[in-house]
């Protein structure tokens, strides 16, 4: 894994649209996922400047993102699908039928899981997926103790992410419990993994997932099993981190290596 430690939330969002935008100018049509959540919003922002001053253009990128909430329609001002189009897709010349967030609404929330499987399947798999961390160290939806084989399916929410998640409900608005979100084999199957995480309040949860044991318990530490994934956080994120000089040392030897031969390890 590797970890890149910068210096405030502005640094983490402009590293990481970089990388996006780097992603896909070298393959227009990148299948790329997405998570809502604070943390990407102004790595958003950042896609939005580069495409509007013609850096890059998401004409042909195909998206997914990684959950919806369960029983709340797609127009819904709190849908995952408002979210994106709110936060990203607006803004941007995507097509917008080239993106994909799994279907909250069926009448069956059971079927959105081998569904939304198999669109992704049918693209040809994800090339690079973004992901935030919640408090307890979920990656999408997949609360503490998931399965680190699972598929995308319904998944009830823990308390605690209700409980972060509460910011965004009015007072006394229904607020949905239940979600359909991406497996943790379903992300660990993506080619590539950038996690992005800011604050005090994550520097737990980073701990676990990159220097704790791999469990169940933090499922961000299945992450460990990924082949390419990039940890881009900021100091207070990394604040927990015991080998936290190691990664800067590290980072020195490999910025100079990409520089001088380039990345061989494809999106
Ligand atoms: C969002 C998602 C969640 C968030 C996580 C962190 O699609 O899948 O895992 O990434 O809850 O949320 P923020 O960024 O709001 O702290």
């Amino acid at each position: 894994m590797e970890v890149i430690i910068l210096k405030n939330a502005t640094e983490v969002a402009e590293r990481s649209a970089r990388i996006v935008c780097d992603t896909v100018n070298k393959k227009p049509n990148t299948v790329l996922g997405l998570a809502t959540g604070s943390t990407p919003v102004a790595m958003y922002k950042e896609m939005i400047n580069a495409n509007k001053e013609g850096k890059v253009s998401f004409k042909q990128m195909r998206t997914f993102n990684l959950d919806e909430y369960v029983g709340l329609d797609p127009s819904h001002h709190q849908s995952y699908r408002t979210f994106m189009n709110e936060n990203l897709f607006n803004d941007i010349d995507i097509d917008i039928d080239n993106t994909q967030v799994p279907p909250g609404n069926l009448e069956n929330p059971m079927e959105a899981g081998p569904y939304y499987e198999d669109l992704i399947a049918k693209a040809g798999g994800i090339d690079l997926q973004i992901l935030g961390i919640g408090t307890n160290g979920h990656i999408g939806f997949n609360e503490p103790t998931s399965s680190l084989a699972s598929r995308t399916r319904v998944k009830t929410l823990t308390e605690t992410t209700v409980k972060d998640n509460s910011r965004f409900f009015k007072e006394g608005e229904f607020q949905p419990t239940l979600s359909i979100t991406m497996g943790i084999k379903t992300i660990l199957e993506t080619k590539r993994v950038l996690l992005l995480a800011t604050g005090k309040n994550k520097a737990k949860a980073i701990a676990d997932a990159i220097e704790g044991p791999m469990a169940g318990r933090c499922p961000a530490s299945a992450l460990q099993m990924h082949e390419h994934t990039t940890f881009i956080i900021d100091e207070d994120a990394a604040s927990q981190l015991e080998m936290k000089e190691y990664y800067k040392y590290v980072l020195g030897f490999q910025d100079n290596l990409i520089d001088k031969f380039g990345d061989s390890r494809g999106v």
